[in-house]
């Protein structure tokens, strides 16, 4: 298989949620002049580029993601003269900027939502997707669509006599993509961002933007009813057409969708390298090896099931498209809590590290997984700031389940676990802010933090250095192909790579125990360099062997 290589296939992200990075002013809030303060820890991580989830003005009922104003900086973490400021500290260090898009909603706090719900004539009324009400008073909603934060999809507004649409959560009104002025208002928005200075986009929920005609009832569901109604909608791929050809006028965009519910032939439908509309788009099944679909409703971890996902998105992408790798975001809770062990911490952190980062693809690393970050458990419902906690606990409780479940799942799966502030040293408050700051810090600060790792040099941070800085040595491990053995293991995790002539072999021992290597029968150990082990102190070869501590991750070169 013939694979090209192109700038955007080398990088590798780390992704930023402001509100809980870094506080510089002591209001106990993330802003950009932390995030300036920490450029050069950033670039230490030999990571190319940053991903910033929203920092635009916003109400915050879904903490950015619902953007009220989309071409300026929300005052609690700054203005647009910081935001030039980071773009610009940014470049000099080599790393470029991607901003979050979100598209698919506004804030009910913007203008144009504010004007459009004043009356059914209002110039802005067409902005945003609007039904009468069903049954003989019109009480009933439009449709039986559900938000994909629990609860319904529809909002009443008495002075339209109509409901609007929102699949999130009630301060977040669909935009009406079907509209032209829409699109003229998002191409705008792309350009006043490119102009600024920054090199992309990360595109929120995009696969969303395209309502079938008539809003027809959904497939009945406890959740997202509706959604084959407006997941890859009728004019997705001609909307994304439009979008690209405001960035086919600057040079090196960088574009990656989050996109729900989308198997590898759809995505080469958009990521396909021969009718790209996007350059690439995450695949969300990488982080179905403990759950189906979500993390709301989890199971034990499966590593067969994780390895035939990957195995099956490396092949089919391979040559065609370029993949996205990732196990953690401002949406997911902790990895080493899902995928890991928390009595081996430091160990099963840098064996998951190694297991994604050496696939093909483009590795994202979200803040605090570099260091290893937990899950969080606070006591009681009120303790979670996030919306979607919040409806996802009411939906347990209203399913008849008790407090103490619905409190077990949310330990396990809220979006809060990804987003207490970044534990940077073992001073009050991990170091993150001189205020109080404004999410609960984890009380493990003491143990996991910035400092402790940068001392140790056998740390999870430092295994993310070395695994990033191995990939850009290696053009193996960035263009190779993919293959799995060992499928069916429950203790394995072996794959190598393969690319003009090199190989790459890594092999990663999923149990807490020393156990015997399981090297594949066409590898000579002896032959290859051992690029790099997770741990410093490993054992040396013997045969084509050797003895693995638990949790330990290799990967040879040949
Ligand atoms: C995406 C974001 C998430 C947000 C949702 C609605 O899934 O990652 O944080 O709540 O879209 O914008
Ligand atoms: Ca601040």
């Amino acid at each position: 298989m013939e694979i090209k290589r192109a700038w955007y296939k080398e990088m590798s992200f780390y992704q930023i949620w402001p509100r809980s990075f870094k506080d510089s002013n002591g209001d106990g809030i993330g802003d950009l002049g932390g995030i300036l303060e920490k450029l050069d820890y950033i670039k230490s991580l030999n990571v190319d580029g940053i991903w910033f989830s929203p920092l635009y003005v916003s109400p915050n009922n879904d903490y950015g993601y619902d953007i009220a104003d989309y071409k300026n900086i929300n005052s609690e973490y700054g203005t647009l003269e910081d935001m030039k400021k980071v773009i610009n500290e940014a470049h000099k260090r080599g790393l470029k900027i991607i901003m979050d898009l979100v598209i698919n909603h506004t804030s009910n706090e913007h203008y144009w939502f504010k004007e459009a719900r004043k009356s059914v004539d209002n110039p802005y009324h067409n902005y945003y997707i609007w039904r009468k009400g069903r049954g003989k008073d019109g009480k009933k909603a439009p449709n039986n669509w559900k938000s994909n934060f629990p609860g319904s999809a529809w909002e009443y507004v008495p002075e339209c006599d109509e409901y609007y649409l929102h699949i999130f959560d009630v301060g977040q009104p669909d935009l009406n993509m079907d509209n032209p002025a829409v699109r003229e208002e998002i191409k705008g928005i792309i350009r006043f961002w490119l102009d600024l200075g920054i090199d992309g986009f990360r595109e929120d929920v995009i696969n969303y933007i395209s309502k079938v005609e008539g809003l027809p009832n959904g497939f009945p569901l406890p959740v997202m009813t509706g959604m084959e109604k407006y997941i890859n909608g009728p004019h997705l791929f001609e909307y994304l057409q439009e979008f690209n050809e405001v960035y086919n006028e600057y040079p090196e965009v960088m574009t990656v969708g989050e996109v729900l519910l989308v198997n590898e032939k759809k995505m080469l439908e958009f990521i396909g390298e021969d009718n790209q509309v996007l350059k690439t788009m995450f695949n969300f099944e990488q982080l179905e090896g403990d759950c189906i679909k979500a993390s709301w409703a989890h199971t034990h971890f499966m590593l067969p099931k994780l390895k035939k996902i990957y195995e099956k998105w490396q092949r089919a992408l391979y040559g065609k498209g370029w993949n996205t790798l990732f196990l953690e975001n401002h949406d997911q809770p902790r990895i080493i809590n899902r995928y890991g062990d928390v009595n081996y911490r430091t160990e099963s952190g840098k064996l998951l590290a190694t297991m994604y980062i050496m696939q093909s693809g483009n590795p994202y690393i979200y803040q605090g997984q570099e260091i290893g970050m937990l899950n969080l458990e606070l006591p009681n419902i009120e303790s979670y700031p996030d919306v979607n906690s919040q409806t996802f606990y009411k939906a347990f409780r209203k399913f008849g389940f008790s407090d103490k479940f619905a409190m077990k799942r949310v330990h396990y799966s809220a979006r809060d676990n990804a987003r207490t502030p970044v534990q940077w040293d073992s001073t009050k408050n991990a170091g993150f802010t001189t205020g109080e700051p404004w999410f609960t810090v984890n009380p493990n600060y003491q143990e996991i933090n910035v400092e402790k790792e940068e001392q140790n040099p056998d740390s999870i941070l430092n295994c993310y250095r070395k695994l990033l800085k191995i990939r850009k040595e290696n053009d193996v491990l960035i263009y190779g192909d993919f293959t799995l053995y060992y499928r069916n293991s429950k203790k394995w995790f072996v794959y190598s790579r393969e690319f003009e002539g090199k190989k790459a072999l890594i092999i990663c021992n999923f149990t807490n125990k020393e156990i015997k290597a399981k090297v594949p029968k066409e590898f000579d150990l002896s032959k290859g360099t051992l690029l790099m082990s997770t741990y410093i102190d490993h054992n040396e070869l013997s045969g084509n062997t050797y003895i693995a501590k638990p949790y330990e991750a290799r990967v040879y070169l040949f």
